[in-house]
């Protein structure tokens, strides 16, 4: 069961990440198709206007600003940081890459251990705070769903028990088991649950025009 866990089970649950996160991007593709334009009168043509990029990353900033930094600008720091560590931490994390040396002979660049036992601890408090608006703001509270505090547990154990692994707090052995097991239940759940928000925020964002769109969009359902 521990071989398991730690060896075979660790691909299987990276294979899974990456093909399901494909087989979403094609579902995406498949399931939308080219916006058509219409033909305007000859008479009255448009041109279709090119934005420069100054005015894409004017576009895209006012976009951000007028949806959540508006509405609740203490959440956009919070989830800023959450999202900034969460993906910094476990890729550059020492533990981390001397696995992936030894597996595989590849590794990234590492931070130092403190820098990274810092990050996954801010990690952990930004989850307290999404938990603590779930539970206790009246009009947070009345659109979650047990579903909502799932997903956000699936994404915060990993943090929890790869921080308890470090400070060897508890037992390790089991300690660092739970830790592989949550991570390759997380890798495992992001393609097929809300935390496909990993991708589809970039294909919403880029591809489908909408209010809370970057670009015009180029596809639609
Ligand atoms: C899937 C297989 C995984 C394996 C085999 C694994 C293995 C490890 C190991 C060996 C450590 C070092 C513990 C120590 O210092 O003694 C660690 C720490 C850590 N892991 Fe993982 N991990 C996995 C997945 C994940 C995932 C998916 C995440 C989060 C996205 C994650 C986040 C962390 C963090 C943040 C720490 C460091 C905690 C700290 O320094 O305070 N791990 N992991
Ligand atoms: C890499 C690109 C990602 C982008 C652009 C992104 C963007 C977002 C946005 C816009 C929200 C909604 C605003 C909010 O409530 O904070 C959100 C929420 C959330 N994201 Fe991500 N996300 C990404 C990756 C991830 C990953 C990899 C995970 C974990 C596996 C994750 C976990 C969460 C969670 C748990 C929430 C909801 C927090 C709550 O309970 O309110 N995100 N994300």
């Amino acid at each position: 069961m521990c071989y398991f866990v730690q060896g075979p089970l660790v691909l299987i649950a990276g294979i899974i990440f990456i093909l399901g996160l494909l087989y979403q991007g094609i579902q995406f593709f498949k399931l939308t198709k080219k916006k058509e334009w219409g033909v305007p009168p000859s008479s009255l043509e448009i041109k279709p206007q090119k934005q420069t990029k100054k005015q894409w990353v004017r576009e895209a900033l006012r976009t951000l600003n007028g949806t959540l930094w508006k509405t609740d600008p203490v959440l956009t720091i919070v989830t800023s940081v959450f999202h900034v560590c969460l993906i910094i931490a476990p890729l550059f994390l020492l533990g981390h890459n001397i696995l992936l040396d030894q597996s595989w002979g590849l590794s990234l660049f590492s931070l130092p251990e403190s820098v990274s036992n810092f990050l996954t601890l801010l990690v952990l408090i930004c989850g307290l705070y999404f938990l603590g608006r779930r539970l206790f703001m009246a009009r947070v509270r009345a659109i979650s769903t047990v579903y909502d505090y799932l997903v956000l547990l699936i994404a915060v154990v990993p943090f929890l028990t790869g921080f308890l692994a470090y400070q060897q707090w508890l037992n390790y052995q089991t300690v660092i088991l739970l830790h592989i097991l949550s991570g390759e239940l997380m890798l495992i759940t992001i393609p097929f649950t809300k935390l496909g928000h990993m991708l589809f925020f970039f294909l919403y964002r880029f591809f489908i025009g909408s209010e809370y769109s970057f670009v015009r969009g180029s596809r639609t359902w």
